[in-house]
């Protein structure tokens, strides 16, 4: 599907909140929303939060426009921003997952965290160990749920949150099962 439009299940968002991800974080950022789907649960969690998000696809985006959230119609790689974020929640598109990260990164703050929804293969593989060397995440929790993102039932991949603390994390990456 071009740019990997794939709506994320409420409950897989639950995952990580129930975990503390946002543990009192104002700010938030989306960089690729879609719909908005994750940033509805946040808002049904932590009704406080400020959200900024990004969107690069119009029919996206008018869903997008109706929640309480500051939006961008675009490429997140051509967005100016001039700000920082407490975290950052991202399902992206799997074809450019490191530099969706990488951009997200700069625009963490220091003691802020980022969480990206991935498939279980992408924590292995050359290109990967290289990333998560440079970027050791500090937890990855596993989930027992396998959202199907075909609507063909097809889709049997083990799914995971990869979280980041920025600075990067000292201690060994944590693995939790949910
Ligand atoms: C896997 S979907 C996730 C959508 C939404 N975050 C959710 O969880 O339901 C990825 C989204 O990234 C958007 N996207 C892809 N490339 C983008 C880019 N360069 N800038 C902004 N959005 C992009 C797609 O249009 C799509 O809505």
């Amino acid at each position: 599907m071009k740019f990997d439009h794939y709506r994320t299940p409420e409950i897989i968002v639950d995952s990580l909140l129930q975990s503390g991800f946002m543990n009192g974080a104002a700010t938030l950022l989306e960089p690729c929303a879609g719909q908005g789907a994750i940033i509805e649960t946040v808002l049904k969690w932590h009704p406080e939060t400020e959200v900024s998000a990004c969107e690069i696809l119009k029919q996206e985006f008018d869903i997008l426009v109706n929640l309480p959230v500051a939006a961008k119609l675009g490429n997140f790689f051509d967005w100016k921003v001039y700000r920082r974020f407490d975290r950052v929640i991202c399902n992206p598109p799997f074809s450019n997952y490191h530099e969706f990260f990488r951009r997200c990164f700069e625009l963490t703050n220091d003691g802020g965290k980022l969480a990206f929804f991935i498939r279980t293969p992408m924590l292995s593989g050359k290109g990967h160990c290289e990333f998560y060397k440079e970027y050791k995440p500090s937890q990855i929790i596993l989930l027992s749920d396998r959202p199907c993102f075909l609507g063909n039932n097809y889709d049997i991949s083990g799914y995971c949150w990869v979280i980041w603390d920025k600075p990067s994390t000292d201690h060994d990456t944590i693995v939790t099962w949910v």
